[in-house]
């Protein structure tokens, strides 16, 4: 077996995250809708070799919403197009299981995992916003850990309709006017607390057996659900110990699912920003930094506290006593920056531009970039990372400049070995259950 490599995503986000990103003289102001302009960020990552591309999602905005949020594709669409202009990247999508019919999303995942050659996978979310259910005609946004238990009904329910299908099903015998093979066609009869779904679905399995799954979640309930049904998590760390934290958290929450740890990707969102000298360096850093206005660090911040409005706080007092706040929400994020402040005696101004700002751990020369990830590599804080470009050209610099630093060293691939994303992962297609109860004898 060849040597672990690390994984790289790449975070396609039109005008970016922030709510300054656009204003940027070099930023397309309509990325977020141009196609074009994920075709070239979709290249660019393919041709640095990365393992995915990775669309984000949300269901519910209000006019401070970042620019973003107010206009971007739908995920599974945007991926759709860009399975037809590339060939080996993976295409992660986010969607959300709190708003959404497990057959569908079966339906839309495999439909893009065939389009794509076996190259889909899935970014389980739980929808923190409340507003959400204003849009899909519910009476309530659910519970926190009611939506926890949706995710877990709603993926075991997907994968069990992706395996409707036993994978030689389909005969297509002409000759004989057998189209498929009956004893090879599942219905799932799922009754649960959420969901009932009597299958089968209507498409069958791709070259890579089920899309992967993965997931963002850092509350409890978050990890819990990550290190028993993700092949890949996304964490948001605020530094190296914290990221080694969460890592050895989640490897050993895996273990006792009774998992292989090696199977479970832990891949912190990082923020790179290179020059290609100190000057450059601190030049970009600052201009990345005069993008995010204390006004919009504001309103970012109120973000994962179900949108809360801060304006009411003085912004040179200590951080506000918010109680609750957050917990029903994004309940690992908020908690997150409570403690943060509550630790370091933080004021509201510092805990929001803290918040916004770029941090300074992947800062720097292409050298010290490559570094900083190689460390977080061997050092037990990552198995990869999911690359979020501040700048325009952010992801230009990362490809072009620190990728080949990390491939000279072995630490990334120099080209494509397999074709589907769990190749890309070294993931082995999953047998069929249909298939494994048939084999041991006890077919349903
Ligand atoms: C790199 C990264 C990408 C994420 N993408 C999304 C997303 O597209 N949509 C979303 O609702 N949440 C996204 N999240 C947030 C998580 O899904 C979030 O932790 C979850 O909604 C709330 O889980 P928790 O309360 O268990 O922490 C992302 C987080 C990270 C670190």
């Amino acid at each position: 077996m060849s040597k672990r490599q690390i994984k790289l995503g790449a975070m396609i986000h039109g005008v970016g995250h922030g709510w300054g990103e656009w204003r940027h003289p070099d930023a397309l102001a309509d990325a977020s809708v141009n196609f074009g302009f994920y075709k070239q960020q979709a290249l660019l990552a393919e041709g640095a070799k990365f393992d995915f591309a990775f669309i984000a999602d949300s269901l519910h905005i209000h006019a401070k919403s970042s620019p973003h949020y107010l206009n971007r594709f739908e995920p599974l669409t945007i991926l759709s197009a860009l399975a037809a202009v590339t060939e080996h990247i993976g295409l992660v999508a986010t969607v959300t299981v709190s708003y959404t019919e497990p057959f569908q999303v079966a339906r839309q995942f495999a439909s893009l995992d065939h389009i794509s050659g076996g190259r889909a996978g899935w970014n389980v979310v739980t929808s923190w916003l409340s507003g959400t259910a204003d849009n899909f005609g519910k009476a309530e946004h659910p519970p926190h850990a009611v939506r926890y238990r949706i995710a877990r009904e709603h993926v075991d329910v997907v994968k069990g309709l992706w395996d409707s299908w036993e994978d030689d099903a389909f005969t297509r015998d002409k000759q004989s006017g057998e189209f498929f093979d009956p004893e090879k066609l599942h219905s799932l009869n799922h009754q649960g607390e959420f969901f009932k779904v009597k299958g089968p679905l209507n498409i069958q399995r791709s070259r890579q057996g089920q899309p992967l799954i993965f997931q963002a979640g850092t509350s409890e309930d978050g990890r819990n659900f990550a290190a028993q049904n993700a092949d890949a998590i996304f964490v948001s760390p605020e530094s190296f110990s914290e990221a080694r934290s969460y890592y050895q958290d989640l490897k050993q929450r895996a273990a006792r699912h009774g998992r292989n740890p090696d199977e479970l990707f832990i891949l912190p969102g990082i923020r790179p920003i290179v020059g290609r000298d100190a000057e450059e360096v601190e030049q970009r850093y600052q201009q990345a930094v005069e993008l995010v206005s204390i006004e919009d660090a504001i309103v970012a911040l109120g973000r994962p506290f179900n949108d809360y409005d801060f304006s009411g706080h003085a912004l040179d007092a200590p951080f506000p006593d918010l109680g609750d706040l957050g917990s029903n929400s994004h309940k690992g994020s908020s908690d997150q920056i409570k403690q943060q402040a509550r630790e370091h005696g933080l004021t509201l101004r510092e805990v929001a531009l803290r918040f916004s700002r770029p941090r300074r751990d992947f800062v720097g020369t292409p050298e010290q970039v490559a570094n900083a990830v190689q460390d977080w590599f061997e050092d037990g804080a990552a198995d990869g990372f999911i690359i979020n470009s501040l700048l325009p050209d952010g992801l230009q610099y990362f490809t072009e400049r620190v990728v080949p630093l990390l491939q000279a060293r072995g630490l990334v691939r120099e080209d494509y070995q397999g074709q589907t994303l769990r190749d890309n992962f070294g993931l082995a297609v999953p047998t069929n259950r249909n298939t494994l109860n048939r084999s041991q004898g006890a077919v349903a």
